[in-house]
Order: structure tokens, then sequence, then C-alpha cells
């Protein structure tokens, strides 16, 4: 089992603050330089149709300001399309979007919508960059997404850590058994898996104990525990915690 398993930062919530303001401060690029100086090895944004969060010219600062990989999250839209295919990032997360909601709610529905995805799949693989799809802890979507020709899932975990923040642990079992089951079958059909959503100290490790996980994306948590311990320290913290986890300690 590989043991490092990599956390992608998603700075989408400095920029939260920023915007409660308008201005530029606090920058999510600074946050982005701190976080690749302590010890992330990914940076995670999303950029919204509502541009809630970051905006395209936060996103073209950051790919000359970092070297870490990039993942950008984003809806299945022209718009976004081409904002993907001018700045090219390392990986592209497809995501559902839904205006009202207050953030990314449940996985995209690969299955579903099999082909309004494919053409994002194919442009975008075509241009180098490395595909993953959101999607639920579900087999049906992990047989879908490999027929896309997707190369990586990251499976929504916003479940299994409601159950855990809500202390229903029959329920946080079910829904880890189910990340378990959804991971085995995805890297058994050659996917690349990674998880992410609503991830804190309390749940991270079960997550990063299920063997096939290789990338974690947690945003929300880390940037609110970074204004009470600062950033370096956060990402710090929640290193520890996959680690300890992955390690089965
Ligand atoms: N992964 C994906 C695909 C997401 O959409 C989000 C939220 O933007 C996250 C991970 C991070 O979730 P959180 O901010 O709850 O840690």
């Amino acid at each position: 089992m590989s043991t490092h398993v990599r956390l992608g930062v998603n700075i989408d919530h400095v920029a939260t603050i920023r915007n409660a303001r308008g201005g530029a401060v606090p920058d999510p690029v600074r946050a982005a330089i701190i976080a690749e100086q302590s010890g992330a090895d990914g940076i995670t944004l999303h950029i919204r149709e509502d541009r809630r969060h970051v905006r395209e010219d936060d996103l073209f600062r950051m790919v000359e300001a970092v070297k870490l990989p990039i993942n950008l999250e984003m809806a299945c839209a022209e718009e976004m399309l081409a904002i993907a295919l001018k700045v090219k990032p390392h990986a592209v997360c497809l995501v559902p979007e839904r205006r009202e909601e207050r953030t990314t709610e449940g996985g995209l529905d690969v299955a579903g919508h099999h082909n309004h995805v494919a053409p994002f799949v194919r442009q975008l693989r075509e241009a180098g960059v490395r595909v993953s799809l959101f999607i639920d802890p579900d087999v049906r979507q992990m047989e879908a997404a490999q027929s896309l020709g997707a190369p990586v899932v990251e499976i929504h975990t916003g479940a299994y850590c409601e159950a855990v923040a809500e202390g229903d642990q029959a329920r946080a079992a079910r829904e880890l058994e189910a990340i378990r089951v959804a991971a085995k079958d995805g890297a058994a059909r050659g996917l690349e898996i990674h998880a992410g959503h609503g991830i804190t100290y309390k749940s991270v490790a079960p997550i990063a104990a299920v063997p096939e996980v290789r990338e974690l994306n947690i945003g929300h948590f880390i940037i609110g525990e970074a204004i009470f311990v600062g950033l370096p320290t956060a990402i710090a913290e929640m290193r520890r915690h996959i680690d300890l986890g992955r390690s089965g300690a």
C-alpha cells in the first residue's frame, strides 16, 4: 500500500473572506504560497459560475506563483472549459454545480449525464490535463467514470463527514463502508482514487486508511483552523492525522 496520501489544500475560503469586503486581502495566492511552504502536495480551487470565491485572475496569478500541481474544480460548462484550456492546470476535477447550493452538495451524476460529461473529459484530456470526476461512493458511478475514460475519480466524503460531525456512529460506519467498497471497485477498474469534502481532523483518519485512496482535497476546515492557529500549523496537524490514519495507528 502506498504510504503517502497526497494532501491538496483548497484555498477557496480565503477568497470568500476577501470577497466579504471586496478589495485584495486576504489574498488566496498568498495562502497557496504558504500552503506550498507548509507541506501541501497540491493546491485546489473552485471557480464557480457566480465567482463567490476565487476568480480567473486568482487562477492566473496562482499558476505563476505556485510550483505545486494545481487542481481546478469546475462545472461542465463551456465558460469554465475555456478558462481551463487557457490555463491548462495540472488537473481539473469536474463537479456538479447549482447556484443556490451552499457548497457542492453531491457528486456528479456521470452515470445519468454520460453524454453531457463526455466532451469535457475528452477535450481536457486532449489538452494534457488530468481529469477527475467528483462522484458519490457508488459502484454505478465508478463504472460510468471508467467508461468515460477519466483516469481519476474523487469520492464525495460529505455524507460520511456529516455523520461523524453529528456523532451518528452507525451512519458514519455505513457511509465509510460505502467509500471503502467504491474505492476498491474504482481501483480495480484502473481509476486513481481521491477523496474529499467536509473532512476534519475527526473524520480524516479512517478515510486516509482506505488503501486505494491516493489524495485528499481539504479546504473549509483547514482554512477555518488557520484563523486560530495559522495555516502552517493547521496543515501540519492535518498531515499528522492523515499519516496516523494511513499507518493504522
Ligand atoms: N473536493 C471537491 C471536489 C470539492 O468540490 C470541495 C469543495 O469545494 C472539496 C473537495 C473540499 O471540501 P471542503 O472545503 O469541505 O474541505
